[in-house]
């Protein structure tokens, strides 16, 4: 349905509606060396580091992190990784994809990467302090898995910290309910674990884990741009594949969202969930 044909990086709903870059597909961020175009995503990734609101997210992560070696799985392109070790914790960023770690380095040639799977960790049994996953279990298909492992790794007193939102709390301001309710449902339903952030502390649990606690904060976005890359586009983009809206609704739902900014009345957020737990035997 997405007619990508009439040039590259421009997306087209109809005829009536270009934007600036294909909008990013999230299920992508499961195999991102696989995906068409992974330089699009990392540089999506780095964009979203630049989010005011994420990084007050991110500073409540950090006030768990206990002191020793640590990692921050999924780690992307690097930026918790580059902002951990400026704070002085020993931490090596770890990810599935070699085209992320290759960036990473790229970008901080003085912190540690390494290519490595959260479903098989290349570290001993109990050699890690502290665990970091944000915006990574979301996309696991088998998530049990990925806490066994991150029991294994981690030592006894062990603390593990996740951020991830869960897609079925995501709001709009639009009035027409059931278009956005069809968009939000695909968005959920797309990605490996979709509902992660609600998900994970029963997950903790059943593997282990004790001194499970959550905390709730929401990413309210005010930015209309940053919105719709990170949030709207993408949803939309995979209502559209899956035939869950028509192209008439997506072209109706982003007039009515912008004509809402245009008089100061949007308003789009997710809620993310900090979980935090610790390995106590
Ligand atoms: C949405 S990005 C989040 C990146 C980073 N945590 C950040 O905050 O910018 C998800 C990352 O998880 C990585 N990833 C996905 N599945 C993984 C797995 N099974 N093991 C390790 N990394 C994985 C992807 O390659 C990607 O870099």
């Amino acid at each position: 349905m997405l007619d990508n044909s009439v040039a590259p990086n421009v997306w087209y709903i109809n005829d009536r509606r270009a934007m600036e870059a294909r909008p990013i597909s999230a299920k992508e961020f499961t195999d991102v060396d696989s995906a068409p175009e992974a330089n699009h995503l990392l540089d999506f990734l780095i964009k979203i580091d630049e989010m005011r609101e994420l990084s007050e997210i991110r500073a409540h992560t950090f006030q768990d992190i206990p002191s020793g070696m640590g990692v921050d799985i999924g780690c992307g392109a690097g930026g918790v990784v580059a902002e951990l070790t400026a704070r002085g914790y020993d931490v090596v960023g770890v990810d599935a994809s070699s085209a992320a770690v290759a960036q990473a380095h790229k970008r901080f040639p003085h912190c540690r990467f390494m290519v490595g799977n959260s479903y098989r960790l290349p570290f001993g049994s109990g050699s890690l302090a502290w665990y970091r996953a944000e915006r990574v279990f979301i996309h696991l298909s088998d998530p049990v898995q990925a806490f066994a492992e991150a029991y294994r790794v981690l030592a006894q007193g062990g603390r593990i910290t996740l951020v991830d939102p869960d897609f079925d709390s995501v709001v709009y301001s639009s009035t027409n309910t059931p278009v956005t309710r069809a968009v939000v449902r695909s968005m959920a339903d797309s990605i490996g674990n979709g509902k992660a952030g609600s998900r994970s502390p029963q997950q903790l649990a059943s593997a282990g884990f004790s001194e499970i606690s959550t905390r709730i904060i929401p990413l309210t976005f005010t930015d209309l741009d940053t919105a719709l890359t990170t949030l709207i586009q993408p949803s939309i983009r995979t209502a559209l594949e899956g035939d869950a809206i028509s192209h008439g609704e997506a072209c109706e739902l982003l007039d009515e969202l912008t004509g809402q900014y245009l008089r100061g009345a949007f308003l789009a957020s997710v809620s993310m969930f900090i979980t935090t737990a610790t390995r106590c035997r």
